[in-house]
């Protein structure tokens, strides 16, 4: 057998781009309903055969650290805290050497019970999604009165050190399109980092629409003078999808992803692995390829990394929303993990 190479062959497609930050969903279960997600009486669940087991994952994420040079893992869902084996899987992965940076992207409930533990585990950041700081937005936009939780989550993240706190906010015309001055000003006053993203097709309901998505700059708008924004220097952002800006001069920064209306596809270093073991090369693929059988037919380090090579190079320029032809994927964004 050969030795894993120091300068492992990555995740390369045939536009350039080499994926180096790997997104895995750990189950496509959720205790939430947001609407820009789920339909009110959830999905049909993925069956627990199909669910890579614990060992499972922490094999594949070790053939992309060892063999890939995948140098960032975040684990996703669905809600990823409903998974009971979570922290001895980052605990796991945090042990993989080249240690990889490690973060959780949650709605926040059930994180103040596992702040610390999961801290300990080697945890580096989280990313909440909060979309409101108001009781009743809260229960019409996920449709649950968890509001409380969230923000415990959130506190705790802090109290934890899982810094920097990053939280995630989608707008909705008519629910919380009003809502942008209050979320960040509440982001402010906590030491948490906010980002806008804008809605994307990804509903389990196709009910998506271009009109009713809120824009990146309609969002800028509203926020620019009263928090006297300036754009950050563009040549940080590199791979990372948020156009940041400063607050009143820094340090506090505030983030817009404008993955519709300013697509960042081309400089992509993102791969996703769902929770049943299928490799997706983009949010939006149409394809995915299948992991699980040939790691549950035995394949070794190598197979499999070749497997997932192979799995990259068709990988699209770019995720063609705006194209007329553009067609959502048939995952919903809970079943792929954001
Ligand atoms: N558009 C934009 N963001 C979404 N998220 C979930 N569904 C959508 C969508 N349709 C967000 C969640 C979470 C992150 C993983 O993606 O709010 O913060
Ligand atoms: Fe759950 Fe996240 Fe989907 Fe909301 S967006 S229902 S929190 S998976």
């Amino acid at each position: 057998m050969t030795p894993p190479s120091r300068t492992p062959l990555g995740l390369a497609d045939n536009y350039g781009r080499v994926a180096t930050d790997l997104r895995v969903s750990l189950t496509d279960r959720c205790n939430l309903r947001c609407t820009y997600c789920m339909p009110e009486e959830g999905l049909d669940w993925l069956a627990k055969p199909e669910l890579l087991t614990d060992d499972e994952i922490v094999r594949l994420v070790s053939v992309a650290v060892n063999q890939l040079g995948v140098d960032e893992i975040r684990f996703t869902g669905g809600e990823p805290l409903l998974r009971r084996g979570l922290v001895d899987i980052v605990t796991r992965t945090t042990q993989l050497r080249p240690r990889p940076q490690v973060s959780l992207t949650t709605n926040g409930i059930g994180l103040a019970r596992q702040a610390e533990a999961l801290r300990d585990a080697g945890l580096d950041r989280v990313n909440v999604s909060l979309d409101t700081v108001r009781q009743d937005t809260f229960q019409e936009i996920t449709r649950r009165d968890r509001l409380k939780d969230v923000l415990a989550g959130l506190a705790a993240a802090h109290e934890a050190g899982l810094a920097p706190v990053k939280v995630n906010a989608v707008l909705m015309r008519g629910l919380n399109d009003d809502q942008a001055p209050e979320l960040l000003q509440f982001c402010l006053d906590h030491g948490y980092e906010l980002r806008f993203i804008e809605q994307m097709p990804l509903d389990a309901q196709h009910g998506w629409s271009r009109d009713q998505m809120v824009t990146a700059d309609e969002i800028l708008d509203m926020l620019c003078d009263r928090f006297g924004l300036a754009a950050t220097d563009a040549a940080t952002r590199g791979s990372a999808p948020a156009e940041s800006f400063t607050v009143h001069g820094g340090p506090a920064t505030v983030g817009i992803i404008a993955s519709v209306t300013r697509p960042f596809c081309g400089d992509c270093d993102r791969v996703r692995l769902t929770a049943d073991g299928q490799v997706r090369d983009c949010l939006f693929a149409r394809t995915e390829s299948d992991l699980r059988t040939a790691l549950r037919a035995g394949a070794d380090d190598e197979e499999l990394a070749d497997r997932w090579r192979r799995a990259m190079r068709g990988k699209l320029p770019g995720h063609g929303i705006n194209d007329p032809s553009f067609l959502q994927p048939v995952r919903p964004m809970s079943a792929i993990g954001g």
